[in-house]
């Protein structure tokens, strides 16, 4: 299949958009100062912190951003339990969609919780941290994913 380009320039702190590639929602989320600070608070809470089963390309960062550029994730929005699609909930909201919530995703279907890398939390259905697609970027606001 073709690979899929997405303007990002647009794309302002806290806002997420989706691309299609190979007939599978891709999210582009891009990420302000203190929602990435965030994510380093949530390294006990989630079960896979380290990206250490592999669900991102070699060249992506594992780290809490798993991202190449920090600002901005990249991941298929489909949960890697049993495939439904979980909605952008970028609220920080401790109380109303479990412990430790700081903005992420929820999956409907069954309750299962990532934060805004894509990390799953620990005690959910989903086995593991959302994919995160082959991807580069051509220019500043260019993202090529495939
Ligand atoms: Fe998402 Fe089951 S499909 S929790």
């Amino acid at each position: 299949g073709a690979p899929a380009k997405a303007d990002i320039s647009k794309l302002e702190p806290g806002q997420q958009m989706t691309v299609e590639w190979r007939g599978k929602p891709v999210w582009i989320v891009r990420r302000g100062e203190e929602a990435l600070a965030n994510l380093e608070k949530l390294n006990d809470s989630v079960a896979d912190p380290n990206s250490e089963k592999p669900q991102q390309p070699d060249y992506v960062p594992k780290t809490a951003a798993r991202a190449i550029r920090p600002e901005f994730a990249v991941m298929v929005g489909i949960c890697t339990h049993l495939g439904c699609s979980p909605t952008y909930r970028p609220e920080v909201a401790p109380d109303d969609l479990g412990p430790n919530w700081l903005g992420g995703f929820f999956c409907p279907c069954h309750g299962s919780r990532f934060d805004l890398s894509g990390r799953v939390f620990k005690s959910v259905p989903a086995p593991t941290n959302l994919v995160i697609p082959p991807h580069s970027y051509e220019d500043d606001n260019t993202l090529i994913i495939g």
